[in-house]
C-alpha cells in the first residue's frame, strides 16, 4: 500500500492549521492514555515541522512550558514554547535547558523521531531503535518520577525488546498504532506512563 500524501487526515490538518497530519496521532494517544495535563512541562523530541508541539502547547496551557528539538528548524511561534535545532543522538542538554530556564525535571517527554529512510529496511529499523533508546536516555536524566514517556518505533524483531526495557522503568507500558497511520507505515508508538525514577 503506498504513502498517500494528501489523505483524510492532511486535509483536516490543512482545515484545523497543525502543520502536520501526525497531530492525531498524539492526539489518539493522549486521548486514550491521558499523557499530557495542563501546566505540564513538555519536552518534544523530533519536534519539526511541529504539530505535536501545537497540540501539547493547547493541552499545557499558559501555566505549561514546552521544549523542542530537531536536526531541523521548527518554524512555529507558540506562546509556551521554544525550539532549538539540535542532534539528540550528540546532544549536550545542560546548555539548553539553562538556556531557556527549564530548570525542574519535564513532566512529558515524546518522541516521533524517525531516521531518514533508505533502501534498507533493517537499517531504518536499528536506526529508529536508536532514537528510541536515546529517547528513554533522555528520560532517566530529564523527566519526573511519575512522569509519562511517548515513543515512535519501527516495527522489528527488536521492538519487544524495548518494550520490555520501558517495562522496567515505567509503571504501565501501552502499544498503540494510531488510526492515522499510514497503512504503509511500520510504526507504532510505545507508550510509559509511571516512571519510576528511583530504578534508574
Ligand atoms: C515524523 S517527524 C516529526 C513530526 C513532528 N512530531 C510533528 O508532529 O510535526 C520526525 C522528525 O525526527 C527528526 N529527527 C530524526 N533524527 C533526529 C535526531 N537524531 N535528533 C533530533 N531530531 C531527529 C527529523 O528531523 C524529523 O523532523
Amino acid at each position: 500500500m503506498a504513502y498517500k500524501p494528501n489523505d483524510h487526515f492532511a486535509k483536516k490538518a490543512k482545515k484545523e492549521q497543525y502543520v502536520a497530519r501526525s497531530i492525531y496521532k498524539l492526539q489518539e494517544i493522549d486521548k486514550r492514555y491521558r499523557v499530557i495535563h495542563s501546566g505540564d512541562q513538555v519536552l518534544d523530541l523530533g519536534a519539526s515541522p511541529g504539530s505535536w508541539s501545537q497540540y501539547a502547547s493547547e493541552v499545557i496551557g499558559e501555566k505549561g512550558r514546552l521544549l523542542g528539538i530537531d536536526l531541523k528548524k521548527v518554524f512555529l511561534s507558540l506562546p509556551n514554547a521554544v525550539f532549538m535545532k539540535g542532534d539528540i543522538l550528540t546532544l549536550d542538554f545542560g546548555p539548553a535547558l539553562e538556556l531557556h530556564n527549564f530548570t525542574k525535571p519535564f513532566d512529558v517527554i515524546i518522541s516521533d523521531m524517525a531516521p531518514d529512510t533508505t533502501s534498507s529496511r533493517f537499517t531504518d529499523q536499528m536506526k529508529s531503535l536508536e532514537l528510541c533508546e536515546m529517547a528513554l536516555d533522555s528520560a532517566h536524566r530529564l523527566l519526573k518520577s511519575g512522569g509519562n514517556f511517548v515513543c515512535k518505533i519501527f516495527d522489528s524483531g527488536d521492538a519487544m525488546g524495548f518494550r520490555d526495557e520501558l517495562k522496567k522503568y515505567f509503571n504501565t507500558v501501552q502499544l498503540l498504532r494510531p488510526k492515522s497511520t499510514q497503512q504503509s507505515s511500520k510504526e507504532f508508538f510505545m507508550i510509559g506512563l509511571g516512571y519510576k525514577k528511583s530504578l534508574q
